[in-house]
């Protein structure tokens, strides 16, 4: 069976309006073979939603994302987003849960599980992620770390709705540092995630989810990682700045 490939690129905080405008138009031109089974995201800063979605709406394998939604529904929550808005803008998908927000925005797994119904709710695809600090590793109890995660972001939904979620493994060691799991760290990782959703919500189900590998991936890395059988692509923060490199990432999509 097939599952949906991504190669998500995460802006995070960075570029400018003219900037984006000129990566986005560089990374839509080039010829990339796309597919319903190979797409790219592009997660962009919230005021950058609309220019993303001006250059990918009427292209049919690339998608906006926005990197953050509120738990809340509305109301006064000066400065915050909702998922209804970003629905309203005809954004599709949703970063939830990076490990960013978790550490320097207090997110916890409790708000995640919330965010995460609230996107469903809305019919945007929540992009969950997950992955354990440097510590963890070295205690070598990242298993259990990330089951956690799981089990309490995820374990409340519906096998329906899971179906609806892709999973991105980001081990927190490996972001931005330049430091990147070996092949077999994320696929033994990207297996383990498998293996506890099929526990708890059936074989067929964890099958068809898309887990996807982030944490430093660059273009000359991409195609191994991309090549394992449990890694479906990747969520690309650094690499994705610069177009040629975030080009090539998207060539190793199986
Ligand atoms: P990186 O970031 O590729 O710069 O390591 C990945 C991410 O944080 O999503």
């Amino acid at each position: 069976m097939m599952r949906k490939q991504f190669a998500a690129a995460n802006w995070k905080m960075n570029l400018t309006y003219q900037q984006a405008a000129e990566l986005l138009k560089a990374v839509i031109s080039a010829d990339l073979e796309l597919n319903e089974n190979r797409v790219v995201l592009f997660a962009v800063p919230f005021p950058y939603l609309e220019l993303a979605n001006g250059s990918v709406l009427q292209k049919k394998y690339y998608f906006t994302a926005a990197q953050n939604c509120s738990n809340k529904k509305s109301g006064a929550f000066t400065g915050e987003v909702s998922a209804e808005m970003l629905k309203s803008l005809n954004v599709s998908y949703c970063l939830v849960g990076h490990s960013e927000r978790r550490e320097h925005f207090g997110e916890t797994n409790e708000m995640l599980s919330e965010k995460v119904m609230i996107c469903l709710t809305y019919g945007m695809t929540p992009v969950f992620c997950c992955g354990e600090p440097l510590q963890i590793r070295e205690q070598n109890t990242q298993n259990d770390f990330v089951k956690k995660q799981l089990n309490d972001s995820l374990f409340p939904l519906s096998a329906q709705q899971l179906l609806k979620v892709v999973i991105a493994y980001e081990p927190v060691w490996a972001i931005g540092t330049g430091k990147t799991a070996t092949n077999e760290q994320a696929q033994e990782m990207h297996s383990y995630i498998r293996s506890v959703l099929e526990e708890h919500f059936g074989r067929e189900v964890s099958q068809k989810i898309s887990i996807l590998y982030g944490g430093s991936v660059k273009a000359n890395n991409a195609k191994e990682l991309f090549a394992c059988g449990d890694v479906d692509g990747g969520l690309v923060g650094g690499a994705s700045l610069n177009a040629s490199d975030f080009i090539e990432i998207v060539r190793a999509l199986k």
